[in-house]
């Protein structure tokens, strides 16, 4: 959920403070020598071989491009960005973040001709990925690097040869990687470091134990979403001098060292996300801001959280973290983020006293929770309590209070039964989550006033409204209004919105084409309500952005427009249960297999099946790739060559199926994906039948590749998928044997290999599939005996009929050792047996209408951008949650 725009107003404040630190120090004194003509004409060359671009690349909130005050003839120690020697007139400085520099960064820059610079800051500029160069190896008086949204690439060993570095900043550069022989040389030489900033660099072979072997100068480490895993370094202590030290979102495990108090200047920490266990140690240093967020603690919560006055911030959400809350001793806290672990009410009345607080999360606890108690917090800007049992005592009146300042309010599952009264005076509410109650009727008059001009995030799913009659809010990006009893004309979202999600409702009438005016829409679900016609041909005006797609179970009918092509970003599309006629965009189902999903590392499910997909599909590209897929299902393709072993081999989860503890959780929550908030909806065969997965539970694991033209041999690594519950290879053209690892897959349930080709015996080794329910062999050439006993006495006839020589129960025909020995020879010439699979009736079920829902995903989806917008998604979380550092 929460995704997208707000990046751009957090990037504005940050960008903003940077601006303002650097204006402070560009200025210029008049006793000195101009500056030199090399440096002149190096910056002049610099400036002239960037176009300035500023709709382009990384969001900068403010933009300001410098380099258009520079003037070949004046001094340029007088130009915007540059700062010089008081009295060589050397450039010394240089500041051209934000300049909306757009084009590549050739490795031989003029900049490099530059030998003085002490500071260098060119973030966020759109470089066109170009990969960062050897030479900035040759800056060795830089003391300040800042390269972070800019460059791409290797980092280069070259950079440990700036040894005089006090701050590097390298942060969020795409698919940037730093590796161990590189970090080895940075920890070595920069040895006056005091502040570092690695963020979302793939440091994945790095050792975290060296990173106690950096300076002990440092005081800042920022190295969060840098794929760190292994055990916490405990000695990373070492570093006496830390204030600021960030490793979220990375894989650490194990505990959090007590030695942590050693850390006597440490003010902020955060190691949220990451798979930390056991309890929170019983001391730390004077906190101001702990965010543990996001892992596995548990025990309670220790005592001096409520002693320590100098803590203001406090994230210990999503842990397993149990017991009461007792009360705060200290008023000065701004943010208190406790939610998801497993705290018991009451609230302790403390709380209502915190006349600074910000932020309160105090979702999903144990009992219930009396609203009013924070009715004295005037300063209140974000309040979630999901999933908690709501006592509102302005239920069926008024309430005598307001939350002026309010800007987010998620009371999600929690049993309310209006809308909160005390909403009246939250004029700048941007975010209000008020799904899954009982909300019932008309949205109330008073609610179009609040947020008129702020609320872009507005989701009221799973209630009861019968009516909206308008969509007052002009900001509104995001709007989800489905499964309600919404009757009438389908309302039209202004211009803003991105997301539309209006499904399983009772709408009806036409789409009007006013809808096509929303020309941001990213995504739209009208499925499931009674809405009628035709589609309008101006659905084209939307499918230049158009994402998501779904238009299932309506009643429109005539031709589908031809306006879905290959270069739509569309990525589902949804038609089923119309009455709508062919011809099918072709041009957006007949492809090879999209490779660039790959990039997708969060991707759970993939269902391409029924499409017109081709060619032998090759790859991975990255180890990572596909490793978090449970559903896997390409089937009725024309795909051909050997089964994808490679992919198969990356499908991790379904190695280890790990499990969430909260059974009730669905896919597409929780997770890193940009797509987080939309849960697709998707047919997929299961035991043999094809169902409808509005939701698709966590602990279904299915790989679907029949209907295809797969050939060779099943592959014996399939029998690692020890977590496997659906296999389905049937209809394709696959020779040889079923492989006896097949009698390691202790998970299946369901089994289907029929129409093959496959020969020889069934591995007796299948026999210990003490899972299995549905097994189908039929339509191959395979002999000898059925295995015997446990789930092989409950599968029929069919499951067997039509092969070679297969005998022993439950078919009629008794084995006898000749038999079996006659078909061991002829299996190896598999000559004599080529008969043609047959596939009719299985065929693409896509000739004439569409009957079949279809996932689509188009070509061309840069990784980049995949990844932009994923980190815009959980940026945006963390804006949500209120936090100021990134
Ligand atoms: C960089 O090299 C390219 C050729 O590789 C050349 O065309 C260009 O002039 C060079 N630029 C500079 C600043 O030396
Ligand atoms: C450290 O810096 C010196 C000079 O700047 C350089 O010669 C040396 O190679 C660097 N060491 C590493 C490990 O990069
Ligand atoms: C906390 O988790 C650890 C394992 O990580 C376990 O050994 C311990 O018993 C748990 N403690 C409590 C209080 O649940
Ligand atoms: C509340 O915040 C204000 C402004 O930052 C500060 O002056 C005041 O001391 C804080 N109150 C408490 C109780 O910490
Ligand atoms: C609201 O009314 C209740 C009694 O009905 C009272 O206890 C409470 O202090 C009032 N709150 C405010 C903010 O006036
Ligand atoms: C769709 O786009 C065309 C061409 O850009 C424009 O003329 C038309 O008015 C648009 N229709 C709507 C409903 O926005
Ligand atoms: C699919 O594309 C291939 C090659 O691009 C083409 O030969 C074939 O006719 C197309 N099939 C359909 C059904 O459009
Ligand atoms: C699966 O889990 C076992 C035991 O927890 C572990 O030893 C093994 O390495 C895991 N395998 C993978 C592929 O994660
Ligand atoms: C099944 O798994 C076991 C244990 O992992 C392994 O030793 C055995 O070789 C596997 N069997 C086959 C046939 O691959």
């Amino acid at each position: 959920m929460r995704c997208f725009l707000k990046l751009f107003q957090l990037l504005y404040l940050l960008l903003f403070l940077l601006n303002f630190q650097s204006s402070l120090s560009s200025r210029s004194s008049p006793i000195r020598q101009l500056c030199s003509f090399e440096e002149a004409s190096a910056l002049i060359q610099f400036k002239s071989s960037f176009p300035i671009n500023c709709n382009w690349g990384p969001a900068c909130g403010k933009y300001y491009p410098k380099t258009n005050s520079w003037k070949e003839g004046s001094d340029c120690c007088s130009w915007d960005g540059v700062t010089c020697d008081n009295i060589k007139g050397q450039v010394i400085g240089l500041d051209l973040s934000c300049n909306c520099l757009y084009g590549s960064f050739p490795s031989n820059s003029s900049l490099f001709h530059l030998p003085h610079l002490q500071k260098l800051n060119l973030a966020f500029n759109y470089f066109n990925f170009s990969k960062m160069s050897t030479n900035f190896g040759r800056f060795t008086s830089l003391l300040h690097l800042n390269l972070s949204y800019s460059l791409t690439g290797q980092v280069p060993s070259q950079v440990s040869h700036l040894s005089k570095l006090v701050s590097l900043d390298l942060s969020r550069n795409y698919l940037q990687t730093l590796d161990k022989h590189t970090f080895e040389g940075l920890v070595e030489n920069l040895t006056e470091v005091r502040q570092l900033f690695l963020d979302g660099i793939n440091m994945s072979s790095i050792n975290p134990n060296v990173l106690m072997n950096l300076s002990s100068s440092l005081r800042t480490l920022s190295l969060n979403d840098c794929d760190l895993q292994g055990k916490f370094p405990e000695n990373i202590f070492r570093l006496s001098q830390l204030n600021d030290l960030g490793l979220s979102w990375n894989y650490f495990s194990g505990r959090i060292p007590s030695s942590i108090i050693n850390l006597r200047q440490l003010e902020f920490l955060d190691i949220s996300n990451n798979q930390l266990e056991g309890s929170i140690p019983d001391a730390f240093p004077n906190l101001i801001s702990l965010d543990l967020s996001s892992n596995l603690l548990n025990g309670t919560l220790p005592s001096w959280l409520y002693t320590v006055c100098t803590l203001k911030h406090i994230y210990l959400n999503d842990n397993k973290l149990s017991g009461d809350i007792k009360e705060f001793q200290c008023k000065s806290l701004e943010e208190i983020s406790l939610g998801n672990n497993k705290l018991k009410v009451p609230i302790p009345s403390s709380i209502s006293h915190l006349v600074n607080l910000t932020l309160v999360d105090l979702s999903n606890l144990i009992g219930v929770v009396e609203v009013d108690m924070f009715s004295k917090l005037q300063n209140l800007q974000h309040l979630d309590l999901s999933y908690n049992s709501l006592s509102l005592s302005s239920n069926g009146g008024s309430a005598n209070y307001t939350m002026p300042n309010l800007q987010s309010l998620e009371l999600s599952f929690c049993n309310v039964n209006e809308f909160p009264q005390f909403l009246r005076g939250s004029e700048r509410l941007e975010y209000l989550d008020l799904s899954n109650n009982r909300i019932h009727g008309k949205i109330p008059e008073w609610m179009w006033d609040v947020g008129k001009d702020s609320l872009w995030n507005l989701n009221l799913s799973h209630n009861s409204l019968t009516d909206c009659e308008q969509i007052p809010w002009k900001e509104i990006v995001y709007l989800d209004l489905s499964s309600n009893f919404i009757r009438g004309d389908l309302l039209i979202p202004p211009s803003t919105t991105m997301v539309f999600l209006i499904s399983n409702n009772s709408l009806s009438g036409e789409i009007p084409s006013l809808l096509c005016h929303a020309t941001n829409l990213e995504y739209l679900d009208l499925s499931h309500n009674n809405l009628s016609g035709i589609l309008p041909q101006c659905l084209g005006n939307l499918t230049q952005v158009l994402f998501v797609l779904n238009l299932q179970m309506n009643n429109f009918h005539g031709l589908i427009p031809p306006v879905f092509t290959k270069e739509c970003p569309l990525n589902y599309l949804n038609l089923n249960g119309n009455q709508l006629e062919g011809p099918l965009p072709q041009a957006i189902i007949n492809d090879t297999f999209p490779q660039w999903l790959e990039s997708l590392t969060q991707l759970r499910v993939l269902v391409l099946h029924s499409n017109q997909l081709h060619g032998s599909i090759h790859g991975p590209w990255s180890s990572h790739s596909f490793s978090k897929i449970q559903i896997f299902d390409l089937s009725n393709n024309h795909f051909t060559g050997p089964l994808p072993v490679k992919y198969i081999q990356n499908f991790k989860v379904m190695i280890n199926l790990t499990v969430d503890e909260r059974e009730m959780s669905y896919m597409g929550t929780g997770g890193r994906a940009a797509s987080d908030f939309y849960n697709y909806s998707t047919r997929i065969a299961i035991k043999g039948q094809e169902i409808e997965l509005e939701k698709i539970f966590f602990r279904l694991t299915s790989i679907d590749l029949s209907s295809n033209e797969f050939q060779g041999e099943i592959p014996k690594v399939i029998g690692e998928l020890n977590s496997l519950k659906e296999l389905n290879l049937s209809h394709n053209n696959l020779r040889g044997c079923i492989p006896t690892s097949m009698g390691n897959l202790t998970a299946l349930e369901s089994l289907d290999l029929s129409s093959n080709k496959l020969v020889g015996k069934i591995p007796t080794q299948l026999s210990s599939l003490g899972s299995l329910e549905v097994l189908n062999l039929s339509q191959n050439q395979l002999v000898g005996p059925i295995p015997e006993g446990k789930q092989f006495n409950t599968f029929g006839n069919d499951s067997y009929a039509s092969n070679l020589g297969l005998c022993g129960f439950p078919l009629s025909k008794r084995c006898d050792d000749t038999e079996a020995s006659v078909f061991h020879e002829k299996e190896d010439s598999e000559s004599g047996f080529e008969w043609k699979v047959a596939l009719m009736g299985y065929g693409s079920g896509l000739v004439f209408g569409i009957s079949a829902a279809y996932i689509m995903f188009t070509l061309g989806k840069p990784r980049w951008l995949v990844r932009m917008v994923e980190e815009a998604c959980y940026k945006l979380k963390r804006y949500l949650k209120g936090r100021r550092n990134l």
